[in-house]
C-alpha cells in the first residue's frame, strides 16, 4: 500500500493535470488528509450549492457521505458526473427511514386525516424530509407536496411547510425535527414519535388528532453521545465557556447548551469571537478538531472527551481519492452515483423547493 507522503504526491499530481475539468467537494467532518485537497468545504446546504455552481466541469468528487453525493447528482449539471470515492461512506441515520415504511406511515395518515384541505387550504400533512435521507425519500417529498430541510434551514422549512399544511411528518431525525419544533413554540405534546402500530389505535389516536409534527424514530448514533452531564461538567471546568452543540444531539443537550447550529454556524460562531474564547463543542470530531487547530488563540474542545468520529464520514481514505481521481485523468469514472430519473425529478422539485424558501 502507498505512504501518505507517495498518495499527497498523486493526488495533488491527478489534481494538477485534471485542473478545472473536475471539482472536489469536501464536507466539514471529513479527516484533514482529505480536507487538505477539497476545493471546496462546507456543510450540507453550501455543499448543495456548491454542486450547482460549476456544471461545467466533467465531475464532482464528493468527499462525503452517500445522501450527499446524490443530492449533488440531483443538482448538478446534465451530464456531469458526481463521485463517492468509497461507496461504503454512508450515513446511519439516513439508512433509519426506508421508503416502504414512509410510504406506510403515510397511508396510515391519511386514513386518519384524510386528504382534504382545510378552510385555510392547507392540506392534512406535508412531508419534510432532514437532507440525511435517501433520493428516494426526497422523491417523495416531491411528490406529496413537501419539502427538504439540513440543519441550517430546518426553521424556515418548517414554516414553509405549516404555512401549507396543518401538520408536518419528519423524518428521519427525530432530534433536529423536536428541537426545532420546540424553538417554534410547539408544545412537546403535539410532536408524537410515530408509531406505526398504536397509530391508528386507542389513546394514541387522541395524541395524534392533536400533533403538529409527527416524528420519525431516526438518530444520528454521533450526536446522541452527547449528554447534559458533559456540559454541566464542561461548565464546572470553565465557567465562562460557550458551549455550541448540533441540532442532531438530544433536546435535553441542546437546551443545556448556548447556542445550537449546523456544522457551518459551529464554524462560524467560532471565527467570530474574540481571542481567549472557550468554547465545548458538541459535534463530529475531525470538525472540532481542527477548529482547535485553526485558532490557537481560543480553547476548543470536544464535550465528549471518548473520541467520537462518524465512522461512515471517515471511510473516505486519501487511498480512494487518489484512485477515483487518477481513474478521470484516464478518463474513467469509477463510483459514480447517479439517482433513476423516475426519483431524480420528484427529489429536485423538493429540493429546488427548499432552496427557494425564504426566512
Ligand atoms: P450539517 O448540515 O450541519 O453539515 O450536518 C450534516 C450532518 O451529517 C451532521 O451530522
Ligand atoms: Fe450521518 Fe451522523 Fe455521520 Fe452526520 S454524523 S453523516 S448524521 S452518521
Amino acid at each position: 500500500t502507498a505512504s501518505a507522503a507517495e498518495l499527497h504526491e498523486r493526488i495533488l499530481a491527478a489534481k494538477a493535470q485534471l485542473g478545472d475539468r473536475v471539482v472536489t467537494l469536501g464536507h466539514f467532518y471529513q479527516r484533514d488528509e482529505v480536507v487538505q485537497y477539497a476545493d471546496f468545504v462546507g456543510d450540507s446546504f453550501q455543499l448543495a450549492n456548491a454542486a450547482k455552481a460549476r456544471p461545467e466541469a466533467e465531475a464532482i468528487v464528493f468527499c462525503g457521505v452517500h445522501f450527499m453525493a446524490e443530492t449533488a447528482d440531483l443538482l448538478s449539471g446534465p451530464g456531469q458526473a458526481v463521485i463517492l470515492p468509497n461507496l461504503a461512506a454512508g450515513c446511519s441515520m439516513a439508512d433509519m427511514a426506508d421508503i416502504d415504511s414512509v410510504a406506510e406511515c403515510w397511508e396510515q395518515l391519511e386514513e386518519l386525516y384524510g386528504t382534504e384541505p382545510d378552510a385555510n387550504g392547507r392540506v392534512p400533512v406535508i412531508p419534510v424530509t432532514y437532507m440525511n435521507s435517501s433520493a428516494a425519500l426526497k422523491g417523495f417529498c416531491g411528490e406529496h407536496g413537501g419539502i427538504v430541510c439540513t440543519s441550517s434551514n430546518a426553521d424556515t422549512v418548517l414554516k414553509w411547510a405549516f404555512e401549507r399544511g396543518q401538520r408536518v411528518l419528519f423524518f428521519p431525525d427525530q432530534h433536529l425535527g423536536r428541537n426545532t419544533a420546540k424553538a417554534m413554540g410547539i408544545p412537546l405534546e403535539q410532536m408524537p414519535l410515530w408509531n406505526p402500530r398504536k397509530a391508528l389505535g386507542g389513546n394514541e389516536t387522541a395524541v395524534m388528532q392533536d400533533a403538529r409534527v409527527i416524528l420519525w424514530h431516526g438518530f444520528c448514533s454521533v450526536h446522541k453521545r452527547f449528554t447534559v452531564g458533559q456540559i454541566e461538567a464542561a461548565r464546572a471546568q470553565y465557567p465562562d465557556v460557550r458551549v455550541i452543540v448540533h441540532p442532531e444531539c438530544p433536546m435535553p443537550v441542546v437546551d443545556a447548551a448556548d447556542e445550537y447550529g449546523s456544522t457551518d454556524y459551529i464554524v462560524k460562531a467560532i471565527a467570530a469571537a474574540p481571542a481567549g474564547s472557550t468554547f465545548a463543542i458538541g459535534t463530529e470530531i475531525n470538525l472540532v478538531q481542527r477548529l482547535a487547530a485553526e485558532y490557537p488563540q481560543h480553547t476548543i474542545f470536544c464535550l465528549d472527551s471518548v473520541v467520537c468520529p462518524c465512522s461512515t464520514m471517515y471511510r473516505i481514505h486519501p487511498g480512494y481519492l487518489a484512485w477515483v481521481l487518477e481513474g478521470l485523468v484516464r478518463g474513467e469514472i469509477h463510483n459514480r452515483i447517479t439517482v433513476p430519473a423516475e426519483v431524480a425529478d420528484p427529489a429536485r422539485v423538493a429540493l429546488e423547493r427548499m432552496l427557494a424558501a425564504k426566512p
